[in-house]
């Protein structure tokens, strides 16, 4: 029996699956945990990385491993292989006013203009999360480590090196060899400066946002071919393929199964609508990101900065587990009797407002209570994300079939709540990693093919749901919502 393994370098934690390359049955799992911040040094991915693949029993069985990552990190490295100061992460907000000029700058001063001119050119609109703006950002704020930069790599790039065995000098047993480097479509399209529809990196506007393009930046290789092999110190004496990777929303796309029709609603550290289509969008709007998946279709998303981040802080609030908030919540009526959270306690992405603060509007005496409080907040959550679902829809994506997934999506509450809001019948898959499982899944994929010598057919691994929910459509809660949402 082949075993593949599947990664997933989240922004909190690095999770490990080991799985049967054949059927998808799962074997063995592990994960420890990241810093928390915004900026983040990646030698922590490395070592949670090592810890996860010894909480998992080891990689030295497997045949084929992929890595999946949180998308568009900035990975800047010296030609010594040394990361050049800590990655600024997708949900790091200090490149906002570099995005503006970005737009402005491709628009020669018109920014409607340039807003369309980079969804057609690299599928989004620039926000603070895309990593070209970190690279302006970085050669204005910190020109001495700009200046040092020999390669830019993502998050899910730089761990595939390192388990091949490059790194820092000193630190690798194989050293930087930097030309080493590679990455799939589906995170390069996150980075601003690579076209999937072309297939081509836009050296242009990397030149526009960083001031230079002499950088090496990852080959990008194809859906199922492997850029390497595992290093002995990973893998032991026998030989793992290294996949492509994925960013991790293609990760989950391709862990799910997901076919064009289909909408997943993740509620994460970040709160993603996403849909798989054979053509990208070019937004010019900015709403939905016109990326990649990982398996030659495009990866429409609508991404919120605040998620689960939202519970957390509700349960901070009510000093609550999320047994009782989930009780708390489902006391209060729908619509928590006007109590409506505008829920951008991070600024937020999607729309973009990377400055703003979350508010609480219509506050009154018979609204003050602890379930009220607890509603409002699961309520004004999902309203950010049922926003971004009709932001899909206004681009004609079909939607046939709506999964959510995430840990939230185990919370009673959101599974009540959700369906209400979004107004549609919601099918939760059972609970899994599915941006590891879609990394052990696409390593399958690069281990069938390497043996049949040409693309092989996607392994077949069914995707089972573990319930469907329905329920009557609250429209009040989103009309509420929509009222105040625009005050902040
Ligand atoms: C997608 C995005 C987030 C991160 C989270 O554009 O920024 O979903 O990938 O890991």
């Amino acid at each position: 029996m082949a075993l593949v393994a599947g990664v997933d370098s989240s922004t909190q934690s690095c999770k490990i699956v080991v799985r049967d390359a054949e059927t998808g049955a799962l074997l063995r799992s592990g994960s420890a945990k990241h810093p928390d911040g915004t900026s983040v040094d990646p030698k922590h991915w490395w070592t949670a990385f090592a810890e996860a693949a010894a909480a998992a029993g080891g990689l030295a069985d497997v045949a084929a491993l992929s890595v999946g990552g949180q998308q568009h990190g900035m990975v800047a490295l010296d030609a010594q292989g040394n990361v050049v100061r800590d990655a600024l992460l997708w949900n790091d907000t200090r490149s906002a006013q570099a995005a503006e000029d970005l737009i402005v700058e491709l628009g020669e001063g018109d920014r409607s203009r340039g807003a369309q001119a980079w969804a057609d050119a690299v599928g989004s609109v620039l926000v603070a999360s895309l990593t070209i703006t970190k690279l302006r950002w970085l050669r204005d704020a910190e020109p001495e480590n700009a200046a040092r930069v020999a390669a830019v790599a993502l998050p899910h790039d730089w761990l595939s090196w390192r388990i091949a065995g490059y790194g820092p000098e000193g630190e690798s047993p194989l050293g930087p060899q930097l030309d080493k480097l590679f990455t799939d479509a589906s995170d390069a399209s996150g980075t601003g400066y690579y076209d999937a529809q072309s297939g081509e990196y836009r050296l242009d506007l990397l030149r526009l946002a960083f001031g230079r393009d002499d950088v090496v930046l990852p080959r990008v290789i194809g859906a199922t071919e492997s850029g390497a092999t595992a290093h002995a110190d990973v893998a032991g004496d026998g030989t793992a393929l290294i996949g492509p990777g994925a960013g991790d929303n293609a990760g989950a796309a391709i862990g799910l199964g997901m076919q064009p029709g289909d909408i997943a609603i993740s509620i994460g550290t970040s709160g993603v609508v996403s849909a798989v289509a054979p053509q990208r969008t070019q937004d010019g709007s900015g709403a939905i990101n016109g990326f990649a998946d990982c398996t030659g279709n495009a990866l429409m998303l609508a991404v919120t900065l605040n998620a689960a981040q939202v519970l957390d802080a509700a349960r901070s609030v009510l000093d609550a587990d999320f047994g009782k908030l989930a009780d708390l919540a489902l006391a209060a009526p729908v619509g928590s009797d006007g109590l409506v959270l505008v829920p951008y306690l991070q600024g937020e992405r999607t729309p973009n407002r990377p400055n703003a603060s979350g508010t609480l509007h219509g506050i009154r005496l018979k609204n003050m209570t602890q379930a009220h409080v607890a509603r409002a907040y699961i309520e004004g959550m999902l309203c950010g994300l049922a926003d971004g679902m009709d932001a899909l829809r206004s681009l004609g994506v079909p939607v046939e079939r709506v999964m959510l997934i995430g840990g939230a999506a185990q919370s009673p509450a959101v599974q009540e709540i959700a369906p209400q809001i979004f107004g549609l019948p919601i099918s939760i898959p059972e609970p899994g990693e599915y941006v590891a499982d879609g990394a052990a899944r696409q390593a399958a994929w690069v281990l069938a093919s390497a043996a049949a010598g040409a693309p092989a057919a996607q392994p077949a691994w069914a995707t089972k749901m573990s319930k469907t929910l329905a329920a009557d459509p609250k429209p009040v809660v989103r009309e509420q919502y929509a009222a105040v949402r625009d005050l902040v």
